[in-house]
């Protein structure tokens, strides 16, 4: 099969957009504000921000140096990188593939909760309407033993709707949907968070939120949460970045894309801590509650509070809900896409495939499997153990694992800082070294060990062992002997690196040459 030459994003804007669009999705809006407020509130900022620094920047840069000079998909770049390292990319790939089947039913809820917020078709019990009449969550994990056509068609069409951006290619398809979609979202989010300010009781939600506790900071499980938080939300562990990256122009500055791409999310993730702690000081008044009573996060937060609040809003209620949940869809989407583009681009490198079977294939696949499995009276039980492991042991197990190997192991980190500083404004120093081969392991590998603690001690959410043991544990381990097993394959015809003569690697001498052209 003939191999295109690698799509680009058609300018550095483009591109910025589209990793703010995957970095920006629901862990900024539902487990940043309950997270900070757990944590310390104002004072989880410090742990906030040292992470930000020390680990998300820096792990954000190491990603786009990889994508940028190995041009190919995740396994394709640590292919190139060393042979061996090829089985972390395939993990990453394995990873994003489950998390694309759930994270695309979450997207799916919320259109349909968007429609619902023009009536408050919950009713009076949110809680009921969601798992009851909605989910039609069956009493216990077991067998699938129903289907929700409820849940079903929307999620068709969520993925009908990625499918087509993914057809379309990197620079007509993901690059133009976050075009529109990014600039969108803040005008969204930012009415949004307006008309929460106006609230009554906002200023007492505010109030909890940013109060600080200075306690926090020397509590060792704040800063923990805090680098957990980073991780998550600047999508790094999942192979995205890598990918985004290696489509990037040769002569592109890749430190400051990652300082811009880094401040952007956090600033819009403080922003999400506004709405939605003004929103819930609003519930807290109302009822005469504490705000502890109310303040939650994630499916709790946006599918039951939220139509609980919306409901009993002064003015404005469907606007609000509209705005609330049309934000939760878009912010999911850009995500979504960015994850299942990891596993197409992934596939095309490694079968030689072009974009667009390659797309209706994985995309195809991906589909299926979340269709099979999420529109079902299981789904909610499978999405929630599936979740929390492929986060825990993948996600950050694979960032942990990648970056002692690429620190400790291989040694490639000289050699990617020399790379992003032929393309960058910004120059690396010292400390991005340190950050990498120190601070960050230390700091990972602690995470896993407190969070393996947890995990042994008692069964996630009391769930049956049987069940953690496959949609818990099975799928994260699945996740790595896969990407173990297809690194093992013979590849061959993987194109070298820097075979593409329209755009060499800087500091050769074809780089020199389309300088002076003006290329
Ligand atoms: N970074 C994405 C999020 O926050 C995955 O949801």
């Amino acid at each position: 099969m003939a191999q295109e030459h690698r799509e680009q994003w058609g300018s550095r804007t483009g591109f910025l957009l589209a990793a703010i669009g995957s970095a920006v999705g629901l862990g900024n809006i539902w487990r940043f504000p309950y997270i900070a407020y757990e944590n310390g509130g104002g004072a989880f900022l410090v742990p906030y921000l040292v992470a930000l620094l020390t680990a998300g920047i820096p792990l954000l840069i190491m990603e786009y140096a990889i994508g940028h000079r190995f041009r190919g998909s995740a396994p394709a770049s640590f292919r190139r990188m060393s042979r061996p390292t090829e089985a972390l990319g395939w993990w990453q790939v394995a990873i994003s593939f489950v998390i694309a089947v759930y994270y695309a039913v979450i997207v799916a809820w919320g259109a349909c909760y968007a429609w619902f917020s023009l009536t408050q078709a919950w009713g009076e019990d949110p809680d009921a309407f969601l798992f009851q009449d909605f989910l039609q969550v069956s009493e216990a994990p077991g067998a699938i033993t129903g289907y929700v056509p409820g849940v079903l068609w929307p999620l068709v069409g969520v993925w009908i709707v990625v499918l087509v951006i993914l057809v379309l290619g990197v620079r007509r398809g993901i690059e133009w949907a976050n075009r529109i979609f990014i600039p969108l979202l803040g005008v969204l989010f930012a009415i949004l968070v307006v008309q929460a300010l106006f609230l009554d009781g906002a200023e007492v939600g505010l109030d909890a939120l940013f109060a600080p506790d200075w306690s926090a900071i020397t509590d060792g499980s704040v800063w923990v949460a805090a680098y957990g938080q980073i991780f998550f939300s600047l999508s790094v562990g999942f192979g995205i970045m890598i990918t985004y990256s290696s489509y990037l122009r040769r002569r592109s500055d890749l430190t400051g894309s990652a300082m811009v791409a880094g401040f952007a999310n956090s600033s819009f993730e403080i922003l999400a801590g506004i709405g939605v702690f003004a929103t819930l000081g609003f519930m807290a008044v109302a009822s005469g509650v504490p705000v502890d009573e109310v303040a939650t996060s994630g499916i709790g937060l946006a599918f039951v509070a939220f139509p609980q609040i919306i409901s009993n809003l002064p003015f404005g209620a469907a606007l609000f809900g509209v705005l609330f949940f049309v934000s939760l869809v878009i912010a999911g989407l850009t995500s979504l896409i960015s994850i299942v583009q990891v596993v197409v681009s992934a596939v095309q490198d490694r079968l030689g495939m072009r974009r667009v079977p390659a797309a209706l294939l994985v995309g195809g696949v991906t589909a299926a499997v979340s269709i099979l499995l999420f529109p079902t009276n299981q789904g909610l039980y499978i999405l929630d153990a599936a979740d929390h492991f492929i986060n825990q042991y993948g996600i950050v197990l694979a960032g942990l694992v990648s970056v002692v190997v690429v620190a400790w192991i291989v040694r490639r980190l000289p050699m990617l800082e020399a790379h992003a500083a032929k393309t960058s404004v910004v120059a690396l120093t010292w400390w991005w070294r340190i950050t990498l081969s120190v601070v960050t392991p230390i700091v990972l590998g602690f995470m896993m060990y407190d969070s393996l603690r947890a995990e042994l001690a008692s069964n996630y959410e009391d769930y049956p062992t049987w069940f953690l043991l496959t949609a818990g544990w099975g799928v994260a381990g699945a996740a790595l002997v896969l990407g173990i097993l297809i690194s093992l394959l013979p590849w061959k015809n993987l194109p070298s690196a820097t075979a593409d003569p329209d755009d060499p690697e800087p500091g050769t001498a074809a780089a020199a040459d389309d300088a002076e052209r003006g290329r």
